[in-house]
């Protein structure tokens, strides 16, 4: 399902085009796929989301240039661990979430490949990663544990962890925890203090960034947005 959903976006891919490339396994069967169209002649660029991503499009052939080179692209492809009818995500299971966002604001669309078992009615299902500086994390942890019950939204804060005493890094070297609220009825307000907090680098809530959302079920693909 992650396939057919990456192949129906991969339709709307078209020569010349500037495309931002997403994190994750369902984002991995999009560059799969584009790998095999540039190698018949396709002429696109990419701007890879991690340095995973970067390696399996450099493996593949696609050639890839960086947002300082590019800084604004057309079309952006990646995943998502939930979204809703607003096409409001939570992202970053990957760790992936600041420069998917980066990417993501730098392009004039973005499309959201995933199988239908994403789909909520309220986003908060999945804990909601909150990339964080390293520096004095213990407080920014206080700080969004208290931002969070101004919202009403209790629920454990943990650490990313790559082994039992290894916190997990991301690729700008930041920590997530994620941060398991439950519900959350008022994303926009969530991500609006979640911003202002020092030492919150980013968080998951993509809101207002998707333009489309293909939806793989199991009879076949639906598109949400335009
Ligand atoms: C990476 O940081 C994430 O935002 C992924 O895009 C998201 O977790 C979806 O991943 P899967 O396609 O592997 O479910």
């Amino acid at each position: 399902m992650k396939r057919a959903a990456a192949q129906a976006a991969l339709e709307s891919v078209a020569p010349g085009m500037r495309l931002g490339l997403g994190t994750g396994s369902t984002a991995a069967h999009f560059v799969d796929l584009l790998g095999a169209r540039v190698r018949d002649g396709l002429d696109v660029v990419g701007v890879p989301t991690s340095e995973r991503t970067r390696l399996q499009a450099e493996g593949l052939g696609i050639p890839l240039s960086t947002l300082d080179e590019t800084p604004e692209l057309d079309l952006t492809v990646d995943g998502a661990d939930e979204f809703d009818a607003s096409l409001r995500l939570i992202k970053g299971g990957g760790g992936a979430l600041l420069r998917e966002k980066i990417v993501a604001a730098a392009s004039k669309r973005m499309f959201v490949i995933a199988d239908a078992t994403k789909e909520v009615g309220t986003l908060g299902a999945f804990p909601l990663p909150v990339e964080v500086d390293r520096f004095g994390a213990r407080s920014t942890r206080l700080h969004i544990e208290r931002a969070a019950r101004g919202l009403g939204l209790i629920g454990a804060i943990s650490q990313r962890m790559s082994a039992p005493d290894a916190p997990y890094l991301t690729d700008g070297g930041h920590y997530i925890f994620d941060c398991a609220f439950g519900a959350i009825d008022a994303p926009e307000a969530l991500a609006e203090r979640l911003s202002t907090i020092p030492g919150v680098v980013d968080h998951g809530l993509f809101i207002g960034l998707a333009t489309a959302i293909f939806i793989a079920g199991a009879t076949g693909v639906r598109i949400l947005g335009d």
